[in-house]
Formats: C-alpha cells, sequence, structure tokens
C-alpha cells in the first residue's frame, strides 16, 4: 500500500477502506462538493450538513473511488468532522491529516491523504462565497500538495 508504521494503524486504514463509515448521501446537505486527484483521477464527493447559525459542522457523508488512503481519509473525516466549527476546518493542514492517519506518508501519496480534507474546505468555502470553483484538484501549486 505503500506505507510505513504501526500494524495498528495500517490496519485501521485498511478497515476503513474496506468498510468505509459514512458513505453514502445526505439528502438536503447544506453543501455538496467533489474532488479528484488529478494524477490518478481518483475521486471523493462529500455532503455536509451545517447547523443553523451556519457555524458548525453536523453531519457529513461522502462516496469515492480510490485507494485506499484516499478512502479511509475521507472515512476517518466523515467521523471527526460532526462537532468541528467551520473555522477549526478551514485551519486543518495536511499535518492534521497525517497525524488523524497515523502513519507515515510518502510525498506522492500525500495527495491521496488530503484529497477529502480539500473537498470540505473548498466546498465551505464555495458555500460561504469566498470561492468559485467546480471541482477541487489535489494541485502542486497549493502549499498543502508537495510535487
Ligand atoms: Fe489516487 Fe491515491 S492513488 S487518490
Amino acid at each position: 500500500m505503500g506505507i510505513g508504521g504501526s500494524d495498528m494503524y495500517r490496519q485501521q486504514i485498511l478497515d476503513h477502506y474496506k468498510n468505509p463509515r459514512n458513505y453514502g448521501e445526505i439528502e438536503d446537505a447544506t453543501f455538496t462538493h467533489v474532488g479528484e486527484n488529478p494524477m490518478c483521477g481518483d475521486t471523493i464527493e462529500m455532503d455536509v450538513v451545517l447547523d443553523d447559525d451556519e457555524d458548525t459542522i453536523e453531519a457529513v457523508a461522502f462516496r469515492g473511488d480510490g485507494c485506499a488512503i484516499s478512502q479511509a481519509s475521507a472515512s476517518m473525516l466523515s467521523e471527526r468532522l460532526p462537532g468541528t466549527s467551520i473555522e477549526e476546518l478551514r485551519e486543518m493542514d495536511r499535518d492534521d491529516i497525517i497525524d488523524m492517519l497515523g502513519v507515515e506518508i510518502s510525498p506522492m501519496r500525500v495527495k491521496c491523504a488530503v484529497l477529502a480534507e480539500k473537498v470540505a474546505q473548498d466546498g465551505a468555502e464555495i458555500y460561504l462565497g469566498e470561492k468559485d470553483l467546480d471541482k477541487t484538484r489535489t494541485e502542486s501549486d497549493d502549499p498543502d500538495v508537495p510535487e
């Protein structure tokens, strides 16, 4: 799978990959956004429900197609995001995602790891009118994403 780290974390990633949490759709989500890793074409689409103040994430669902890292990262993030404020979401970076995954990620695989995070962040910013984007791409001009 191209990742290092302890067996426990590797097992956890495989478990999230094989049994993704919150996989599916949420009808009447506050916003939905999609992203892809252009290197491989793998995708994540995410539905997010915000609370009435549009301040805190209440629920997340996702569907996607891709490698174990990208899909496990989306699954773990879907468990972590409910209860998180939009501000906290915006402040997340790749180190938070790598900590969440608990394994060493090679530079090539960082794009896989951060795809779901980027989809959630871009989706929120588009919803708030701060960004205009059809689809998130984990491009290398993003400081979070190495070449
Ligand atoms: Fe495509 Fe990981 S190989 S997202």
